[in-house]
């Protein structure tokens, strides 16, 4: 399928999506929304039903293709993004991760170097390989212009999962980790950052050909912490994956992390950032400036609907259309999002 390029005129093979993260602008923009696989889709649910747990799902490669296809079958995004977890490499380094009923994930808590003796990476490769060959699946399934993103945790988000031994309110645990004994901590960091490069690399060889990294709990970090435990780590992963895969584009998602998305679009070396809902449009345009911008559509609205919806996801479109732009979410789809607001949002950015 070819895609014209607004004002040029230009014609490519390319999917949208990998053309706006090279720079290029596209109109309408390409969209996929983070979360697009999930509890909102009945189909994905009777899925849900039939696996034992979430992650036996997430290592299932026949179920989680068609997690990640149900989405673009129903809706025709721009994107597929892999049906894991971030949490699946705390799971492969030794973590003991389960996830819960209405709980959520739970893990075995490491809260000091001590700890840290019952993680490994010499694991990965073998107990990520289900997830590497749906990979291979999804590549061979979807048409060229359906870029396959792969993804992995920042590894101060998958950090806090492990530290906190699940979801947090105050990240009291890990706070007091990193300011008692940055260094012990920074091995912690350390180890989930090599993992992650393996990770990624991994997913690329099976045939990402996009990634995302995704930094959710950025947004709770001081500056000087921020710059030490996202920043510094988010850099090397973007070199080291860039120097075994020098094609494959980087997203970077510094969740409500506020003016210190300036600083992250600028120096770890990705093309493309996500934007929380939250992000001015000054601050976007800026960001336009020398990176791809992503989101910045209140999930909450997508789940209410309407003119409203419709309305502010056109005034999205216009207000980033001179600049590399990917139309997506501030955060993930909301479970109880009705599956007809997705739609009229496509058709809404799609110019219908
Ligand atoms: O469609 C997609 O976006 C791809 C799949 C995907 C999932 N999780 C599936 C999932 C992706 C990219 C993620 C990322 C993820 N996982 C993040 C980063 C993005 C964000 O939301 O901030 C985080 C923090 C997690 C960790 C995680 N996974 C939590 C806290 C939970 C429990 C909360 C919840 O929504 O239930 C999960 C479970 C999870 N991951 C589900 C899905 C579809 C729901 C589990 C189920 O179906 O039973």
């Amino acid at each position: 399928m070819t895609v014209s390029v607004s004002g040029q005129g230009v014609e490519s093979d390319e999917a949208p999506l990998l053309r706006v993260l090279a720079g290029e602008r596209i109109d309408p923009p390409p969209v996929w929304l983070m979360r697009q696989a999930g509890r909102y889709l009945p189909e994905y649910r009777a899925l849900r039903a039939k696996a034992r747990n979430f992650l036996d799902f997430c290592y299932t490669p026949d179920m989680a293709i068609e997690a990640t296809l149900q989405p673009i079958r129903r809706f025709g995004m721009d994107a597929a993004i892999l049906f894991s977890d971030i949490l699946v490499i705390a799971d492969a380094l030794g973590a003991g991760v389960s996830f819960e009923e209405g709980k959520g994930p739970v893990l075995e808590p490491v809260r000091g170097i001590g700890d840290l003796a019952k993680l490994s990476k010499s694991r990965i490769a073998e107990h990520c390989a289900p997830v590497y060959e749906a990979i291979g699946s999804l590549r061979s399934a979807l048409p060229d212009r359906v870029a396959l993103i792969g993804f992995a945790g920042g590894p101060w988000t998958v950090a806090t999962y492990m530290v906190e031994g699940g979801s947090s309110k105050d990240f009291a645990q890990i706070k007091r980790w990193m300011w008692t004994d940055p260094d012990g901590f920074g091995r912690l960091i350390d180890l989930l950052s090599e993992a992650t490069i393996e990770h990624l690399i991994g997913q690329v060889r099976a045939g990402a050909q996009c990634l995302q990294l995704f930094e959710s709990w950025a947004g709770v970090l001081p500056e000087p912490e921020f710059d030490r435990w996202v920043m510094v780590p988010t850099r090397h992963i973007v070199e080291s994956v860039r120097a075994a895969c020098p094609k494959v584009p980087i997203i970077g998602f510094a969740r409500a992390a506020g003016a210190m998305v300036d600083r992250y679009a600028q120096g770890t070396g990705v093309r493309g950032v996500g934007l929380d809902a939250m992000v001015p449009r000054t601050q976007a345009l800026r960001l336009q400036e020398t990176v791809a911008v992503q989101g910045n559509l209140d999930p909450v609205l997508l789940l209410a609907g309407g003119k409203a919806l419709t309305d502010r996801a056109r005034a999205i479109v216009a207000a980033l259309a001179d600049g590399p732009h990917v139309f997506n979410l501030g955060h993930g789809v909301l479970p109880p999002t009705p599956p007809e607001h997705v739609e009229a949002l496509l058709a809404a950015v799609r110019g219908a």
